[in-house]
């Protein structure tokens, strides 16, 4: 047996599948709330990550029913982007800033004026955005400077995780490739922006390809979790990357979608390529001298989560789409914004905000909840059109994550995407995707691409239906067009909501 553990937003989930893929058990321990002490300001705390890792870990053993000593191997996926940093005597310094924290604008203007943006493209590969781990770092540094002194470790979510485990500092180039501290084509840590922002390029942890062996559970964690002393645990990659994987995202033509709390469309590259505008990402792939490019919607399952919270509290999400489903298509004129958490793809806009634009008395909830779903999806239509602009041919889209478990929802992208949607008969997504870089890298298959071969079926799909297609083809104008228009507003209201 072999395990995948994701450290999710909002839980850490354990997997547990056999030498053909085949899933035997899965466990999730749910998180605290996300920290939001100032709009678009987002932490959680590390610590809780591993309380959740230790709960899910031994329910899903418990539920296998087996012992630690029958796991061959371990897989690590985690949340891009977190900004976890330790103290010399490895304790956590503060919690950490996550990926959808928005604050540190000053701190990305600082790193292009001080690097110089052409720069950065050619040290990463991509531009420095809010979301990624420097510009968290130097926030810290500017805004907490005693906090900042005693950093000696910086780590990614996943990665404080595998510390725990295996007493390593330790990542790997996938979920490296989100820090801004990373060189995407030649697969390294970039001493160079390390160099030129003044930063000691000790803290930094060692970093491997994703199938590589880290390091081995520790007594200590054998002990804390259940599982044996000495078992390997390899690198596994970040949550977009090992998703990829157990949807079999490895090879050309095929594209995935993942309706998590985020929404990311991606796909894979043979070579690097970039969107000179860098509205999607450029970064290395789980899989060995592969790139992928992605595009991110912040807030997609998140919008959802934030209606039922705010609006429909106790709902279930089967009951909240089976409401949308009775709302017509286009929820009468009626639009919603998914930029909770500002946007990335394809806007760059940590200033962006949601809502709902169209509102006429006559709607009801269940256009409200229809449009959040349709909105949500244009979103992820704006990715995949950046995406084909780049070259990459799509015929299919396999769709994974919370959001894809809707048949409603499924049917709902394939008419926005246009293209033909496929579910798989394993949907766990980023667990599984670290479990299967598990299975390569302790050598039961001779590489990721041989895993995803074998284990990886498509089950079902949904193809567009051309009436619906054609009218939210027009539909997804209107949603284009909305955004450059209230652009001028966001940057005031920022402005006035820190008050
Ligand atoms: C990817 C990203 C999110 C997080 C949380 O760039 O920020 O997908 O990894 O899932």
């Amino acid at each position: 047996m072999w395990m995948g553990i994701d450290v999710g937003t909002g839980g850490t989930r354990a997997l547990v599948v056999d030498a053909q893929g085949r899933v035997a058990a899965g466990f999730t321990a749910a998180h605290e709330e996300i920290l939001m002490e100032r709009p678009l300001w987002a932490e959680q705390r590390p610590e809780n990550w591993w309380d959740a890792a230790r709960v899910a870990i031994r329910g899903a053993l418990a539920e296998a029913g087996i012992s630690g000593a029958e796991v061959r191997g371990i897989g690590l996926s985690g949340q891009m982007h977190g900004l976890v940093i330790l103290d010399q005597a490895s304790a956590v310094i503060r919690p950490a800033l996550i990926w959808c924290d928005q604050r540190s604008q000053p701190q990305v203007d600082a790193i292009n004026q001080t690097v110089g943006r052409e720069n950065v493209l050619k040290y990463t590969a991509n531009p420095v955005l809010t979301g990624f781990t420097l510009p968290k770092l130097l926030w810290v540094r500017d805004n907490e400077p005693r906090a900042f002194e005693r950093v000696r470790h910086l780590l990614l979510p996943k990665d404080y995780l595998r510390f725990q485990l295996t007493g390593e500092y330790a990542s790997e180039v996938s979920d490296a490739s989100g820090t801004s501290l990373f060189d995407v084509v030649a697969r390294r840590w970039s001493f160079e922006m390390m160099d030129a922002l003044g930063l000691d390029r000790a803290i930094l942890p060692t970093c491997h390809e994703s199938s590589d062996v880290t390091g081995r559970i520790t007594r200590a964690a054998a002990e804390a979790t259940g599982l044996a002393e000495g078992t390997p645990v390899v690198g596994g990659g970040g949550d977009q990357a090992s998703s990829a994987v157990g949807n079999g995202i490895v090879e050309p033509g095929i594209v995935s979608c993942t309706l998590g709390t985020s929404g990311v469309v991606f796909a894979h590259m043979e070579k690097v390529a970039y969107d000179p505008a860098g509205r999607v990402h450029t970064f290395c792939h789980a899989v060995r001298d592969k790139w992928h490019v992605m595009g991110v919607t912040q807030g997609a399952g998140l919008s959802l989560q934030w209606f039922r919270n705010q609006l429909a509290p106790g709902a279930d999400y089967d009951a909240l789409t089976a409401e949308a489903a009775t709302a017509p298509a286009g929820a009468q004129g009626l639009f919603w914004l998914p930029y909770l958490m500002g946007e990335r793809t394809p806007h760059l806009d940590a200033t962006a905000r949601g809502g709902w634009v169209g509102l006429t008395a006559r709607h009801q909830r269940a256009d409200l909840i229809r449009a959040v779903i349709e909105g949500v999806s244009y979103s992820q239509r704006d990715c995949l059109d950046i995406i084909e602009e780049l070259g990459v041919a799509v015929e299919s889209v396999r769709a994974s994550g919370g959001g894809a478990r809707s048949p409603f929802w499924r049917q709902l992208l394939a008419d926005i995407l246009d293209k033909k949607v496929v579910t798989l008969e394993t949907q766990e997504g980023s667990a599984y995707g670290a479990a299967l870089l598990a299975l390569a890298g302790t050598g039961e298959y001779g590489s990721v691409p041989e895993v995803c071969r074998a284990t990886i079926r498509e089950v079902d799909s949904l193809s567009p239906r051309p009436a619906e297609a054609a009218f939210y083809a027009r539909g997804h104008q209107v949603y284009r067009a909305i955004y450059p228009a209230l652009k001028p507003v966001f940057g005031e209201i920022a402005g006035l909501d820190s008050r």
